[in-house]
Order: C-alpha cells, then sequence, then structure tokens
C-alpha cells in the first residue's frame, strides 16, 4: 500500500500530536508498516510515537561519516564535488527507531549558506526525501516544520495529501491561506484542513465559516490527556484501542487516498 501525507500548519497547532496518532493508528490496522519523518528542525515526533527518550536519536543531516561515504564529500563542504544522487535507500532500514510498527527517521537540518544551497547534508535529505516518496511502495506520514520547506518540487507531486492543520480562531484562515498557498507553489494535489483542539460545535463552525473554500478532512477535540502527556514527555493513548473514534475517522478517509 502506498500513501504519502504531509502534515502542515502553523506554529504550535498540534502537527507532531497529529501526526504521531495519525502514524500509530495506521501501523495499527492491518499491521501496516509506516515510516513517520520528523522533518522538523526541532525534532520532537519521538515522544509522541513512545519512543524511549533514552534511546539517542541522531538526525540523517548530521551522519557525517554516512554522508562523507555516499556522497564523497565532507559535510560542510560548499561546491567542489561530489555526487548529486547518493545511495539511500538502505538509510530508512539503518538510521530509524521502530515502535509498535512505526519507523522514525529524523531528518534533521542544513546550515543554509544563501538560497539554492548545494551542500552534502541537502544532498543527502533531498535524495533520501525523494526515495521515500517517490521510490517506495509505502505508508509515509511527514511531520513537516510549518514552512513545509522540506518537500521539494520534486517529491511533492507525490504527496497524496497535505493536511493543513489549524486551531479554531480568526487566524486560521490566514494559516490555511498562507500552507494551501505554499502547497500550490510546490504541486501538491490535494491540500486539506484538520479542525484540532475543537471544544464545541461552534468551534467547529468557526473553522466550517471562515474557510469555505477548503475541503475539511476532519475535527479533533482538545483533550487534557493530550497535553499531560506532553508535559510528561509520554505519548498520550498508550493503550491504542482508547484514542479517540475522530482519529480513526480521519484515518479511514486518509487510507481511502492510498494506492
Ligand atoms: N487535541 C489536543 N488537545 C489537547 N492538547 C493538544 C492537542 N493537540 C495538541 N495539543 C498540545 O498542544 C501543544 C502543541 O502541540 P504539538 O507539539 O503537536 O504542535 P506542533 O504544531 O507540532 O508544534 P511546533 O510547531 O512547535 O512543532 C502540545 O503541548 C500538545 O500536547
Ligand atoms: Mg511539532
Amino acid at each position: 500500500m502506498s500513501l504519502k501525507l504531509a502534515i502542515g500548519g502553523k506554529g504550535g497547532v498540534g502537527k507532531t500530536t497529529i501526526t504521531s496518532l495519525i502514524a500509530r493508528c495506521i501501523a495499527n490496522i492491518n499491521n501496516n508498516k509506516v515510516i513517520a519523518i520528523d522533518a522538523d528542525p526541532v525534532a520532537n515526533l519521538a515522544a509522541g510515537l513512545g519512543i524511549d527518550e533514552n534511546i539517542p536519536i541522531t538526525p540523517i543531516a548530521e551522519l557525517s561519516d554516512l554522508i562523507a561515504e555516499r556522497t564523497g564529500a565532507k559535510p560542510g563542504t560548499m561546491g567542489g564535488f561530489f555526487t548529486l544522487n547518493p545511495k539511500v535507500d538502505d538509510i530508512p532500514e539503518r538510521f530509524s527507531l521502530e515502535k509498535d510498527g512505526v519507523k522514525l527517521l529524523v531528518m534533521g537540518t542544513v546550515q543554509k549558506g544563501g538560497s539554492g544551497c548545494i551542500c552534502p547534508e541537502s544532498t543527502i535529505l533531498k535524495a533520501l526525501m525523494n526515495h521515500l516518496v517517490l521510490a517506495r511502495n509505502e505508508i509515509v506520514v511527514m511531520d513537516m516544520e510549518a514552512g513545509i520547506e522540506h518537500l521539494g518540487r520534486a517529491t511533492s507531486g507525490a504527496v497524496d495529501a497535505l493536511i493543513a492543520v489549524v486551531n479554531p480562531g480568526k487566524r486560521s484562515r490566514v494559516a490555511a491561506e498562507k500552507i494551501r498557498n505554499l502547497g500550490k507553489d510546490i504541486g501538491i494535489k490535494k491540500i486539506v484542513v484538520l479542525g484540532n483542539r475543537i471544544k464545541s460545535d461552534n468551534d467547529k463552525n468557526l473553522i466550517k465559516k471562515s474557510l469555505p473554500d477548503f475541503e475539511i478532512l476532519g475535527f479533533f477535540p482538545e483533550i487534557d490527556e493530550i497535553s499531560e502527556a506532553d508535559k510528561n514527555g509520554v505519548r498520550p493513548f498508550d493503550d491504542i484501542s482508547l484514542m479517540p473514534e475522530q482519529i480513526k475517522h480521519i484515518v479511514k478517509k486518509l487510507l481511502d487516498l492510498s494506492v
């Protein structure tokens, strides 16, 4: 089964929470294998997936030896000669951590040296994203930083849906518009809205009214257990059967997009 999902939205709206719930929920159905990608410079998807915080995870962008071996150039080099299509197909298996059928890959960041920087680190990340999204017949769920910058033109056409997470409020329209424009710019075909931290029907209506021209994927309630778990650095709904119905409903809709 192939399904490629990107989760975006303004800072703090619940991207990481929603990504981890969706990834865990899909992996729980028919023992699906899921790859969760943490593409946020401040990586914190591991806790949401229930991965032991004592296990160190080195972001791919910081694996200097690997980058040097695969590109033929030391990280930090600019210009010079290195291959633009390094071997990356073994990286997901070798450098991910798995929990309950979800493999976590942490991308890390590249120190940008001006626009259009081509360096060994960015080359590896780009090749890896291309590989995950284009070459693999798998389920990939990506927790994007607010700007969805990690998605290049090459990969974004193969993304089945960009889920823009919004919270109820006046600014949700601005946030959703922004992400829709970004998504369209890089060629993502389907952009849907997920209302998170919903406390009432009024909240739902607010989102529907302010985003009449958006497809709404679903609404997810405000739940104390989620913020409490986050404070304690553990995952909410450790027992997956206790996950709220809404997430199962959302996942069902998403699985309908898969091929
Ligand atoms: N439905 C919810 N109910 C209660 N708390 C929530 C809910 N969704 C998210 N939160 C809380 O809101 C905070 C921000 O959530 P999260 O880290 O998932 O957002 P984010 O969009 O990934 O943030 P960032 O932009 O910093 O990466 C966390 O403390 C989280 O526990
Ligand atoms: Mg986050």
